[in-house]
């Protein structure tokens, strides 16, 4: 098992071969990356869980999202953390507990949407993110991993699908785990969440010029895969014919 990355904290460039994958909610980042890097030999690095480790802390301590003071006081109490077992699955620590089972739920997902939001919430996990980059070939999905935190990464895919397909999808998941749910209202929470990501003041969810812009909604994910491992290698061949 890899030592978690506050063990290893670097900060500045990227040493390694970085893609950064942004995109809003439901849009399939996670399962793509995920086997993407599976394909690449790369480590996969979800974001989303770090600001959901943080935001499942605030839930606990009975935080409101719109307390930002209450936020950003707290920040100084959180310490989350990575590690990555023999197969590469990432675990997030929250202060020294394992909550990587504890942070899938709708309410840690917009206690995160909402708390991203803060400053200090932001810069607590900058360098965590960036330490991981700087240590590994790494496929990294979020919201501004390439419009922030990995600006030089050498290759940006901006992935979305429409929100209807988005809902559809989470439909299905939720169904499958023999959870109860309603369509409409997932579709409405995931246009609520695009809104709330796409419109703050730090690090909003947008394409970054250089990415390539894939919509997902008439696309299997191997299909998508597929797209983000040829812009790899089509990037690699063209660094090494720079050389
Ligand atoms: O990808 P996700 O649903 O697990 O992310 C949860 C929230 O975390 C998302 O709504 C916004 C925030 N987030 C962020 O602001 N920046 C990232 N790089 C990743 C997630």
């Amino acid at each position: 098992m890899m030592e978690p990355t506050r063990e290893t904290k670097q900060t500045g460039e990227a040493k390694g071969f970085c893609i950064a994958v942004d995109g809003p909610a439901g849009a399939g980042k996670s399962t793509v990356a995920r086997a993407a890097a599976a394909r690449l030999g790369f480590l996969y690095a979800d974001t989303g869980a770090l600001y959901r480790a943080m935001a499942l802390y605030f839930l606990r301590q009975g935080i409101a999202a719109e307390d930002e003071a209450a936020i950003a006081a707290a920040c100084g109490e959180v310490d989350v953390t990575l590690s990555y077992d023999g197969q590469g699955a990432q675990q997030v620590f929250l202060n020294g507990e394992n909550v990587t089972g504890l942070i899938r739920s709708e309410a840690v997902g917009n206690m995160a949407s909402a708390s991203s939001a803060c400053a200090p919430v932001r810069q607590k996990l900058l360098e965590l993110q960036r330490s991981l980059a700087a240590a590994h070939n790494v496929i990294m999905d979020g919201r501004d991993i390439g419009t922030c935190v990995l600006p030089d990464a050498q290759v940006k895919i901006y992935l979305t699908a429409d929100p209807h397909v988005r809902a559809l999808r989470r439909y299905k998941e939720l169904e499958q785990k023999g959870q109860t749910c309603n369509l409409e209202e997932i579709e409405q929470d995931i246009k609520e969440r695009d809104y709330r990501d796409m419109h703050r003041e730090i690090a909003p969810l947008r394409q970054a010029p250089d990415a390539l812009y894939v919509d997902s909604s008439h696309m299997t994910m191997e299909e998508v895969v597929r797209t983000i491992a040829e812009a790899a290698q089509r990037k690699r061949r063209e660094m090494e014919a720079g050389q």
